[in-house]
């Protein structure tokens, strides 16, 4: 994205074209920006040369997922819904790893039928349940074991994921434990230790110590797994402040890691292949004034964009037009949902805004469209893919007719 003149342009085509032609709120995804993320991670890990699983939840629209796989990713899923939208949009099944803590018997069954790559599971009630579906169906089913490496990922407590306090993965005595289950069992092959210790990760040292408690776990265990998945979490930089993860160091300690294990890495990257390659444009409905700042009320809501709301994230607002003239008091975006967390952020200095103007939140392709909602029976919004000079509609913008 950059200005040219005083126009705001994503690969050379005008926000504001963009809205006048698809309408506003809009998602506007660019695919060159997808390859040159997903070339800078295969740059960085090519000595560990890993499997990458696109993690779905981050976004799961079937155009996108489609180019995803065509740039050599496998998917990371959580649901029957995720498993069956990877393989509608091309996946194969062999790329496949299925994660999360309460996958149903018939989600359980229904992987074993498609025969992916990986089960990752996560208790030993989740272990029993698939191995008596696989004695069932007389199947020898692969499966991970999740450790909870009790390490602080230093991210956003609501989205850290490896703290002995939170719901994922098992301790390492269980871990142990499991390993020991699955050997007896005729129906159930151990593969791989995943692990997943949060998301927005932007310091590399969490990284490291888990890295270490694995080894660590590896050592007593004394199993041989084939593959080890590391999980996704890698962090961007929404504050535009340089403060990015330092991938070489986190390849280094990978590398040093596997010079002890003859194992396989698994990826499963999210945020950091797509967030910064989607924006949201959204129209200013109204100015309100208020006593120490006002309201910019857009047509874009938490139901469109809900992080700001659910963890108080903070995205880049900039305007689509860029004028000479300074507003007087601070505004604060807001969307015309009936809570008071539906506000975007609030910004010091912004040039003066009036009715219709547009404005871009930045980095939004992560966790955006795939967290929206219908509350306040809002529509969800359009959602468009820029390839070259080329658009195309990825997702019609729902009608009333689809929700009233
Ligand atoms: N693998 C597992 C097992 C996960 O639970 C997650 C994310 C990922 C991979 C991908 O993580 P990523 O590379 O995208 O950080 N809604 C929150 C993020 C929740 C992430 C949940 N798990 C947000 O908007 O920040």
């Amino acid at each position: 994205m950059r200005y040219k003149s005083k126009d705001l342009f994503i690969d050379g085509l005008k926000f504001e074209s963009l809205a006048k032609k698809f309408a506003t709120p809009l998602y506007c995804y660019s695919l060159k920006k997808i390859k040159e993320n997903i070339k800078n991670f295969k740059q960085h890990f090519k000595r560990i040369n890993p499997i990458y699983c696109f993690s779905i939840k981050a976004n799961s629209n079937t155009k996108l997922l489609n180019e995803i796989k065509k740039l050599g990713f496998g998917a990371d899923v959580v649901s029957i819904g995720e498993l069956m939208k990877a393989l509608k949009s091309g996946f194969k099944s062999n790329k496949i790893v299925f994660s999360g803590v309460g996958k149903t018997a018939k989600e359980i069954s229904f992987a074993i039928d498609k025969k992916i790559l990986l089960i990752n599971t996560e208790s030993k009630g989740e272990i029993l349940e698939i191995e008596k579906i696989a004695k069932n169906k007389k199947k020898l089913v692969n499966i991970g074991i999740r450790l909870n490496p009790n390490t602080d990922a230093k991210t956003l407590k609501q989205i850290s994921t490896g703290k002995k306090e939170n719901k994922f993965g098992v301790s390492e005595k269980i871990f142990l434990e499991l390993i020991e289950l699955v050997k007896r069992s005729k129906f159930l092959n151990l593969k791989c230790l995943s692990v997943h210790i949060g998301s927005q990760i932007l310091d590399h040292r969490p990284y490291e110590r888990m890295l270490n408690v694995i080894q660590k776990v590896i050592n007593k265990s004394k199993f041989n797994f084939e593959y080890v998945d590391l999980g996704g979490g890698m962090g961007i930089d929404y504050e535009k402040n340089n403060k990015n993860l330092n991938l070489r160091k986190y390849a280094t300690n990978i590398e040093k890691f596997l010079k002890k294990n003859n194992c396989k890495i698994i990826f499963e990257p999210g945020r950091s292949i797509i967030a910064n390659a989607g924006h949201l444009v959204s129209e200013v409905i109204y100015i309100k004034e208020g006593e120490k700042k006002n309201f910019v009320i857009v047509d874009a809501a938490m139901n469109d964009l809900m992080r700001p709301a659910l963890y108080n994230a903070y995205h880049r607002v900039i305007p689509a037009k860029k004028n000479n003239q300074k507003s007087q008091k601070p505004y604060e975006f807001v969307g015309p949902i009936c809570e008071s967390t539906d506000k975007f952020s609030t910004v010091k200095k912004f040039q003066k805004l009036k009715k219709k103007d547009l404005i871009v939140i930045c980095d939004v392709g992560a966790y955006g469209m795939s967290l929206s909602s219908n509350y306040n029976l809002r529509l969800k919004p359009a959602e468009i893919l820029i390839n070259g000079s080329k658009v195309k509609i990825i997702n019609k913008r729902q009608t009333l007719r689809d929700i009233v």
